[in-house]
């Protein structure tokens, strides 16, 4: 018996994949088509209305045995059972990571805890219908009895990032009378822009924050409570019908003031940045309709599903892990790129930098022990076509790989036939040219593109809320299996905790005579000098 902790360095397939790489400058995809004329086919799959093209990658089927052996050598299988079983995979925290029960129907529960989990969370998401259904229909009544036309969301990071790409890529089904802002900076400027352009009595704030302690929300929260002191005379604006908490910490939210009924809950075992699909997702219910939502929840739900059941070489998320392990612990790539065309999806981007680099960016592994290996990627993107009139260069013929994920929605009942067909024929020909380059002409060598360039491509039939649900989903599920394959907790992020205490230390009382390095007093005198 094996009684050695689990590291994937000491696994058989980690050594097969580091022996591939050390002749992997040998892999040209294009010519993989040539020797393999199914493999457009074979490395592709399908779940519902959401098809991946892996095969653009540089990946030969011995090296996509030994991903997949990986995969079979590490602790994912039981990791996953262990996550959706609902126990606690957040050691650091010791708590459970439940946000697919979110989106769980009744006959997924295998036991009466699970029943009972799935009818809560019916429960809270029956509150977040009520109140979304009430401010649809123009029924919830600002303090003057005008009906609200405006939302803002007050929140950060999960609080914020979801809630707002959701209401972005789903703005065809917006509710044409109420617009939804977000704020979520601490940089007054944004809250104060914004609030000289609403109307107090027909402005709803949403108070979004898993813990109801975040500095910046607070403080967002408290100008937003002024301002309706200072322009329409309300007082304590937050126990007004002018405020709601979207919250796990009810208690914090009532002594803030909210009253108890326009306080909805969601679970301690939803991670903040998983916090789109509980009552933190409100606002998406308020601008696309309680009924939609569900439907991103239906989506969400049929890639729980697949991730769990589907065998692991047609798995998408374990798919899409899998590639990101090979180019960045093994090809050495640097970072990822994630390209939708679709304009809609603009904040994806950055919705994924929260949910990929503060689950993955750890050093220390499940054991206890610092890893000897490269963990979470450095993502980032932009929607095509704009990157390609932007950084796109880089990737043709700059120094490094960049692997890409490109997205696009097959239809777009937003768009016209013409723009989306010139559209998805950029998209395509990046990813071809990537592929394939182009030798350069005699005396040319600035016209040479060395192709090779992996990506992937996902289309979506459309960007319904069903599909979108789906995608979200699946990233979340790819992000699981490379934590659970680097050995490393994905879901605490003790990395933001030292430069909140800091920032606190600064901002306090005795900021004068904090200990702090020379080059930072330097600049703290220089701005207090400025002022
Ligand atoms: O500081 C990081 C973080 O804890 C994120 O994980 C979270 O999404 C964000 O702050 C906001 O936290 P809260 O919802 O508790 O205000």
């Amino acid at each position: 018996m094996n009684d050695k902790p689990y590291s994937p360095t000491s696994t058989p397939a980690w050594s097969n994949l580091q022996d591939a790489a050390s002749s992997a400058a040998d892999i040209n995809i294009a010519e993989l088509f040539t020797t393999n004329p199914q493999r457009a086919e074979q490395y592709s799959t399908t779940v519902g209305e959401l098809y991946l093209d892996f095969s653009k990658n540089l990946l030969s089927d011995s090296i996509w045995t030994d991903l997949l052996a990986l995969a079979e050598q590490s602790q994912l299988r039981s990791h996953r059972a262990a996550m959706f079983a609902g126990d606690n995979i957040n050691s650091t925290e010791n708590r459970a990571v439940l946000h697919a029960a979110l989106r769980a129907e009744p006959q997924d529960a295998s036991g009466n805890a699970e029943q009972a989990r799935i009818a809560k969370v019916k429960t809270q998401l029956q509150a977040v219908k009520n109140t979304s259904d009430k401010i649809r229909r123009g029924d919830w009544l600002g303090s003057t009895g005008k009906v609200i036309t405006d939302l803002v969301n007050i929140g950060i990071g999960g609080s914020d990032l979801g809630p707002k790409l959701a209401c972005a890529a789903l703005e065809e089904f917006a509710h044409p009378e109420i617009n939804v802002h977000f704020i979520s900076n601490v940089d007054g400027a944004e809250i104060l822009t914004l609030l000289k352009k609403l109307d107090p009595e027909t402005t709803l704030v949403a108070l979004a924050s898993k813990t109801f302690t975040t500095q910046e929300t607070l403080l967002n929260a408290q100008t937003a409570i002024d301002w309706f002191e200072k322009t329409i005379g309300l007082k304590n604006a937050q126990s007004s019908s002018h405020f709601v908490g979207l919250t796990a910490n009810p208690a914090n939210a009532i002594a803030y003031g909210i009253p108890e009924n326009q306080i909805l809950e969601f679970a301690e075992w939803v991670g903040g940045r998983y916090s789109l699909w509980s009552s933190i997702g409100l606002s998406i219910a308020i601008s696309i309709g309680f009924e939609q939502f569900e439907k991103m929840l239906a989506g969400a739900r049929e890639m729980d599903l697949h991730f769990q059941n589907a065998p692991l070489d047609s798995n998408m998320p374990v798919i899409m892990a899998l590639l990101g392990i090979w180019y960045s612990n093994f090809l050495k790539a640097e970072s990822t790129a994630v390209i939708p065309y679709c304009e809609r999806l603009l904040l994806l981007p950055s919705y994924l930098q929260q949910l990929d680099m503060e689950s993955n960016g750890k050093a220390t592994t499940l054991n206890g022990e610092p890893v000897d290996y490269d963990t979470g990627a450095i993502l980032w993107g932009q929607t095509g076509t704009n990157g390609q009139h932007a950084f796109f260069q880089l990737l043709h013929q700059g120094t490094r790989t960049v692997p890409i994920d490109f997205i696009a929605a097959a239809k777009d009942d937003l768009s016209n036939d013409n723009h989306h067909r010139v559209l998805l024929g950029n998209m395509l020909a990046q990813s071809s040219a990537l592929m394939t380059g182009q030798t350069a002409p005699e005396g040319q060598q600035y016209r040479y593109y060395p192709g090779n360039k992996p990506s992937n491509t996902l289309i979506l039939n459309r960007l319904s809320p069903k599909n979108f649900g789906a995608l979200i989903a699946l990233y979340e599920h790819k992000v699981f299996v490379q934590g659970s394959i680097w050995n490393i907790n994905s879901f605490d992020q003790w990395g933001v905790e030292l430069g909140k205490k800091m920032a606190n230390e600064l901002l306090g009382d005795n900021a004068e005579t904090a200990e702090f390095d020379p080059s930072t007093k330097a600049l703290f005198s220089h701005i207090a000098k400025s002022n």
